[in-house]
């Protein structure tokens, strides 16, 4: 028995005025040219609300590089979608918010690259960006549209964690999300330059505990530890097929954000085949979906229904084979990889060479 997904994230565009390089899009991007129309997209929602999605996350690239965000949002509401949009705040105009605010846009995730103009701008290789997100952040709080403040953690920033929470607070987030970077995509290049210090994990970790009890309350601190230094791997998507998907912008359907780095996969676009058919009957939605996929290993561990084997980009990645156990699980024979890789890549690179994304 399948459920239906819960949540869809659609990437409306890979364009973007930052060139993170902990992006996790593709190494090639989908151009401008390719990109769903407005009636295409239109048509996903009201097929998405159909087949029981209940939470929309407007994402890229920058979605508000689209110029018919505000007309996507409207049809998102109509179609019964909570719409959460997802942006680097870069692009938005107090303007645009105000119109996205009038649509019953419901909530923001804001990206933030660091705690102040010259950590965010170097990482976010675009100068003048913090100002203008704390511009805009300034009006999300006038308009008290409910906000998150997404923030990427890595060497370059890691040790300014408390800063960040404090940052969020004063911008009027109810909560942030501290993920430590994962490495997908672009990402994986960036590795060596990005990947934290077992030291600054840990120390991470300790305040973290601490600070989420002494903001309970006023703050929710959602924290992704780095995948690398954990001994089981994580429960990637809830399980793959199980609570949400992905629409790419040209409309391919990927069961993960990283899917199509699974070269034994092949995806369907929502401009030949039903949201609905992809989700139940599509090849790569039932490749890894439920146990019966899994190698012996995981199939007879208590984790099994924990972490559901964990991340098969992480395998493809790691290991070449998506079919593998997950390397990040302590009893997978492949962790070696994972910990030399950490030892090698994690010490002490004082100057970090980053390698910028540009469309
Ligand atoms: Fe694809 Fe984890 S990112 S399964």
């Amino acid at each position: 028995m399948i459920d239906p997904p819960i949540a869809m994230l659609a990437e409306l565009t890979h364009r973007c005025p930052l060139a993170c390089p902990y992006c996790s899009n593709p190494q090639e991007l989908t151009a401008k040219e390719e990109e769903l129309d407005t009636e295409n997209w239109v048509d996903v929602f009201e097929q998405a609300a159909r087949l029981g999605v209940l939470q929309l996350h407007l994402s890229g690239g920058e979605p508000a590089s689209r110029r018919d965000l505000l007309e996507l949002v409207v049809a998102a509401r109509k179609a019964g979608l909570y719409t959460n949009l997802i942006t680097s705040g870069v692009g938005l105009t107090p303007k645009k918010l105000e119109d996205l605010d009038n649509a019953g846009l419901d909530h923001i995730q804001l990206s933030i690259q660091g705690i102040n103009a010259q950590i965010a701008d170097r990482i976010g290789g675009y100068k003048g960006g913090f100002d203008r997100k704390m511009h805009i952040a300034d009006h999300i709080a006038a308009r008290a549209i409910p906000l998150t403040l997404n923030a990427v953690m890595h060497r370059e920033n890691i040790n300014d964690l408390v800063a960040t929470m404090d940052m969020a607070e004063r911008l009027g987030a109810r909560r942030i999300e501290v993920a430590c970077v994962q490495f997908h995509g672009w990402a994986l290049q960036n590795r060596t330059a990005l990947q934290p210090t077992r030291a600054q994990v840990d120390r991470a970790k300790d305040i973290i505990k601490a600070e989420s009890e002494k903001r309970m309350g006023r703050l929710v601190i959602d924290f992704v530890p780095p995948d690398y230094y954990s001994d089981f791997p994580k429960a990637c998507m809830g399980g793959w097929g199980s609570t949400g998907l992905n629409v790419t912008p040209n409309g391919t359907v990927l069961p993960c954000h990283a899917a199509e780095t699974i070269p034994t996969l092949t995806f369907a676009n929502v401009k030949e085949s039903s949201l609905s058919e992809i989700w139940y009957h599509g090849s790569a939605f039932n490749a890894y979906r439920g146990t019966d996929w899994m190698p012996a290993l995981c199939q007879t561990c208590t984790r099994r229904d924990i972490d559901f084997g964990g991340c098969r980009c992480q395998a493809m990645a790691l290991l070449g084979d998506p079919d593998a156990v997950d390397p990040v699980c302590k009893k997978s024979p492949d962790r070696p990889v994972v910990d030399r890789l950490v030892t090698v890549e994690s010490d002490g690179l004082a100057e970090s060479n980053l390698i910028y994304r540009r469309m």
